[in-house]
């Protein structure tokens, strides 16, 4: 089962935009490899179309979307087809999907991924999110069970403070959102701790030795990350 900070498993696989070798064709790209349970379902269908409605947000924040579930492709185009023809949801609708979606129908992918949980379902994956690196790391693995729906701007967030760690060499805190103060790496030794507590920064605020934040505004992540 892949592994935070571990290199993403390489597969091959046909999806409804032509094949892939993954993680290869995604170099230098930020990516989410999730999974849905199962084409023709309603969680799925509302899961697609958030994700589907929010990819122009994603791919600004240079991070490319890839579905899978153990259905055919021809189920995953007439699935899309159906959405984009007959859905109407919550304001969505005519929805295209334009992101790959992987047919995994032998469960290789899923498999290898960890995507089956026989205890929630031997013949469905469960809902994975793996967020993977422009070098192939995989740097954020989220679950979810078969009737629970993900919260697609959370996604977004995780992507942005992945991003913002990298981009400042900072971390992110409780609930972070851009503009929101950072957390400053914790000092490798107390005589740098004890510096860092003395700070005149007006920037810098130490809550303890152990616990310092900085701020950064939103403006300054936004240019950063965000391509226009
Ligand atoms: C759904 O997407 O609605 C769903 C899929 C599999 C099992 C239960 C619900």
């Amino acid at each position: 089962m892949p592994r935070i900070g571990e290199a993403a498993p390489a597969f091959e696989a046909i999806t409804t935009q032509g094949h892939i070798h993954f993680p290869g064709d995604y170099a230098g790209n930020w990516v989410i490899l999730f999974s849905h349970p199962a084409d023709f379902t309603p969680v799925c269908t509302s899961e697609f179309m958030a994700f589907a409605t929010l990819e122009s947000k994603f791919l600004a924040a240079n991070t490319k979307l890839v579905g899978l579930s153990v259905d055919g492709l021809y189920s995953h185009i007439a699935w899309l087809r159906t959405i984009k023809e007959k859905i109407d949801y919550k304001g969505m609708k005519n929805v295209e999907v334009k992101f790959p979606l992987i047919e995994d129908i032998t469960m290789e992918v899923a498999t290898k991924y960890g995507m089956m949980m026989p205890g929630e379902s031997n013949t469905k994956a469960v809902r994975a999110v793996f967020v993977i690196d422009p070098k192939g790391i995989i740097r954020t693995i989220i679950y979810y069970p078969l009737s629970l729906g993900r919260n697609f701007d959370e996604l977004y967030r995780v992507v942005i403070a992945l991003q913002t760690a990298d981009a400042f060499s900072i971390a992110t805190p409780a609930d972070w959102q851009p503009g929101d103060d950072v957390i400053v790496p914790t000092a490798g030794s107390c005589g740098v701790a004890k510096e860092r507590m003395e700070s005149t920064d007006p920037d810098t605020t130490c809550h303890d030795w152990f616990f310092c934040t900085k701020k950064l505004d939103k403006e300054t992540v936004l240019n950063k990350i965000i391509q226009k």
